[in-house]
């Protein structure tokens, strides 16, 4: 089978730029179809069962995307009115608050440094009554996607889990890149999924499938959540043509996630090298790098790897987000790693050429003194 594959050689813009495999498309030709907005499609039932088993919860549901998973998340857990207490740097907080709109729930961050939710933060919104809202649900976040693909440890997760669980609040668990935090903590997936109530997993991020994200929590909230998917016209018919691809990725794309981690980490050895650059030690396939010691913008960065076929995400003014995935392999990194080299080299060039011709006029001026 021809696959389309990716013409710019290093692209390391997310991980969501990974191509569905052959065996996906194959999985595909004999995977039984039904009607999911009227008496279920057996595939995509097949894969809900399957995700929720993965992460020990009772049922799932199939969403064409994470942010899907995580609105109906909310939606089925918080009535309006209700707070949301979710981490400051995570997605749910930073890109996807505008569902306010839709769930009519206030949102309020949480310091969440290195993927963990300040338990200190966490306790006094707990104890504050903010003119009587009720507080409904926390969001945490792991692997975390603004804080460089950080893991909160297990026992954080178990912390606010119990404080949560104290206080009568539930917790959701936006897992868009949960089977990366899972690697990286060497535990089976459903240990991070005792840590939470309802939590969404990405099929389409490492996992390489094309689309789809999977809910998973307690049944009556997962049935919940199926009518609420209607409402927002999040029901599809013969669904059971993506979800093959996402039972195939469950299947078989979860154990080589290691190895983008261990390509992230090479990357970041080889750019630790490079003067200017300061790098964030990545745990799973995230690596942001500073380049605010180098005299360039992030913008810049980006403009001139580009020039080199080097792809990355200018990730604030100064930061760059590098993803590592399925179609990045040793040889993507040494090429990466010489691209950010050359720029580095080519800066300097100028500066000390600047520095030398400044040295002589100063020297030829003093001697004619
Ligand atoms: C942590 C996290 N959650 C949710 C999403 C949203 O995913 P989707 O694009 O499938 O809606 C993303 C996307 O990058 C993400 O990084």
């Amino acid at each position: 089978m021809t696959q389309h594959q990716p013409s710019i050689h290093v692209d390391l813009r997310s991980d969501t730029v990974t191509l569905p495999t052959t065996s996906m498309y194959e999985r595909v030709l004999s995977a039984p179809l039904g009607d999911d907005g009227l008496d279920g499609d057996p595939t995509a039932q097949a894969l809900e069962q399957s995700t929720a088993i993965i992460l020990g919860k009772e049922a799932g549901l199939y969403v064409p995307s994470a942010t899907m998973a995580n609105l109906l998340a909310i939606l089925a857990q918080v009535q309006r009115q209700e707070m949301v207490l979710a981490g400051a740097a995570s997605h749910i907080y930073t890109a996807e608050r505008g569902a306010a709109t839709v769930t009519g729930a206030f949102y309020q961050a949480i310091p969440d440094q290195s993927g963990a939710l300040d338990p200190d933060a966490l306790a006094a919104a707990f104890a504050s009554t903010k003119g009587n809202l009720k507080t409904r649900l926390v969001c945490a976040e792991t692997s975390h996607n603004n804080e460089g693909g950080s893991v909160a440890s297990l026992e954080h997760m178990r912390t606010v889990y119990e404080m949560s669980n104290a206080a009568g609040v539930n917790v959701h668990l936006d897992g868009a890149r949960l089977f990366n935090a899972a690697i990286a903590l060497q535990v089976p997936a459903r240990v991070i999924g005792a840590q939470a109530d309802t939590i969404s997993v990405c099929l389409s991020k490492g996992l390489s499938a094309p689309m789809g994200a999977v809910l998973v929590g307690p049944e009556k909230t997962i049935s919940e959540a199926r009518w609420l998917r209607k409402l927002i016209g999040g029901a599809q018919r013969q669904v059971g043509i993506a979800a093959a691809m996402g039972l195939e990725a469950l299947d078989t794309m979860v154990q080589r996630l290691s190895s983008d981690h261990e390509h992230a980490k090479d990357l970041a050895g080889g750019l630790e090298g490079i003067q200017g650059l300061r790098i964030r030690q990545p745990q799973t396939n995230i690596v942001q790098v500073d380049v605010s010691n180098t005299g360039m913008g992030a913008k810049d960065w980006e403009t001139q790897l580009r020039t080199r076929n080097v792809l990355v995400r200018p990730w604030g003014p100064t930061l760059l987000r590098c993803v590592t995935h399925r179609h990045i392999d040793g040889s993507s990194i040494t090429a990466a790693v010489q691209a950010f080299q050359a720029i580095a080299d080519g800066r300097r060039a100028p500066l000390q050429q600047a520095l030398t011709n400044s040295f002589s006029t100063f020297h030829q001026a003093s001697s004619r003194k």
